[in-house]
């Protein structure tokens, strides 16, 4: 079975650290998000991916040109010139595939879901789609999904207020397509197909519904995230066997006199850490990191090649590729330094955002 991933938004939520990094590339782990959507996808069945896709598509076609295991796993790139919505970058995918049904994932949601279940569901029904649903605690920023008593969909509710909410389900941005469904999109338009194609299919009740409990949540925030850095290095996502405590540190690490690395934490190569500094509480440093002495670091990912200066101390936050938390700085409460980003020496930074020095806004409606 082919599977379409979606990889083609702006990430706009995710800013600033996106205008550097696709969503798709974000690591977790210090693995680029995208690997685990590969395994989740080839564990539920999949034997081969097309890549819809729209801004910053070069570096995911790199990634993947370095992944030696996948030379015998077929990936295709649907590149769009201009952003065609959910729906429009599958119809763009069409040449691709083989004209069988198909799973569809957003290219942001890490889940432990069993995505074979979902299939198996959609080819006993005689429904056109099936749409995997989650449940969250706070539904207000999500597409809500009512279903009847049959797992037919009855109501779409995009982003309701509090007191609108009427089901906790939730869209998971898992589909299970027959290839109908792809007559009903327009080519080479703009399409969603949460709010056009799935109310239509609704509307002639041949939406089907597939509820999982296992694991899920999108990355598409800083928040979600840097939960989900802190639920991989944790164990939390395949959590049928558990939790555990994952220390993955490169050997090339620079570890000064008294320094503490407390796990989880994973830290990839070429990292320096200064006498009696600290990492810990689920953080994650990407190449080339500097934590100078006696700096402290938990709860937070570094990006390539960020500095965190002697005395500073970081928690709860994302330091963007090449950022710099001067000396004896706070950096806390989920802030967020772009790429090449300072706070300055002393200076304190709560919940707040730094955006790249020089960066150049991406436009929404033009071609990428
Ligand atoms: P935000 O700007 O923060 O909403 O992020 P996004 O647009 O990247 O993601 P959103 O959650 O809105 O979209 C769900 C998935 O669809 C993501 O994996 C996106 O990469 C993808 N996506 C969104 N718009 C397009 C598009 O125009 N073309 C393609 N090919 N994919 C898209």
């Amino acid at each position: 079975m082919q599977a379409v991933i979606l990889v083609g938004g702006l990430g706009t939520r995710l800013r600033p650290i996106t205008y550097d990094i696709p969503k798709a590339l974000v690591p977790l782990r210090n693995e680029p998000f995208i690997g685990y959507m590969i395994d989740f996808l080839r564990a539920g069945g999949v034997d081969g991916v097309v890549l819809s896709m729209g801004y910053l598509p070069d570096p995911i076609q790199e990634y993947f040109a370095g992944r030696e295991d996948l030379k015998d796993f077929p990936i295709h790139y649907a590149v769009e010139d201009h952003p065609l919505g959910t729906a429009g970058g599958i119809k763009n995918a069409e040449r691709y595939l083989d004209g069988e049904p198909l799973v569809v994932v957003n290219g942001d949601v890490l889940t432990g879901t069993d995505l074979s279940q979902a299939v198996e569901l959609h080819e006993s029904s005689d429904s056109l789609a099936t749409i995997t649903l989650t449940s969250v605690e706070d539904p207000t920023g999500y597409g809500l999904v009512e279903i009847d008593h049959d797992m037919l969909v009855r109501r779409f509710l995009e982003k309701p207020a509090a007191d609108e909410v009427t089901t906790n389900l939730v869209n998971a941005g898992i589909y299970v397509l027959d290839p109908e469904v792809l007559h009903l999109i327009p080519s080479g338009q703009e399409v969603s197909i949460e709010r056009e194609i799935f109310p239509e299919l609704q509307a002639q009740g041949t939406l089907r519904a597939h509820i999982s409990s296992s694991y899920w949540r999108d990355i598409g925030t800083p928040r979600s995230y840097l939960a989900a850095s802190h639920d991989v290095l944790s164990g939390a996502v395949g959590a049928a066997n558990g939790t555990f405590e994952y220390l993955s540190v490169h050997p090339s690490l620079v570890r000064g006199k008294n320094s503490k690395i407390l796990p989880p934490v994973s830290v990839a190569a070429g990292c320096e850490i200064g006498h009696s500094a600290s990492i810990g509480g689920r953080t994650s440093l990407g190449r080339g990191c500097r934590v100078g002495e006696g700096a402290v670091v938990e709860g937070s990912v570094m990006l390539d090649g960020a500095e965190v200066e002697p005395g500073a101390v970081v928690r709860g936050s994302i330091i963007g590729p090449n950022a710099r938390v001067g000396q004896n700085a706070i950096v806390r409460g989920l802030s967020v330094l772009g790429a090449g980003c300072a706070v300055g020496e002393g200076n304190v930074l709560d919940q707040g955002i730094r955006i790249n020095p020089g960066v150049v806004v991406p436009p929404r409606s033009l071609s990428f």
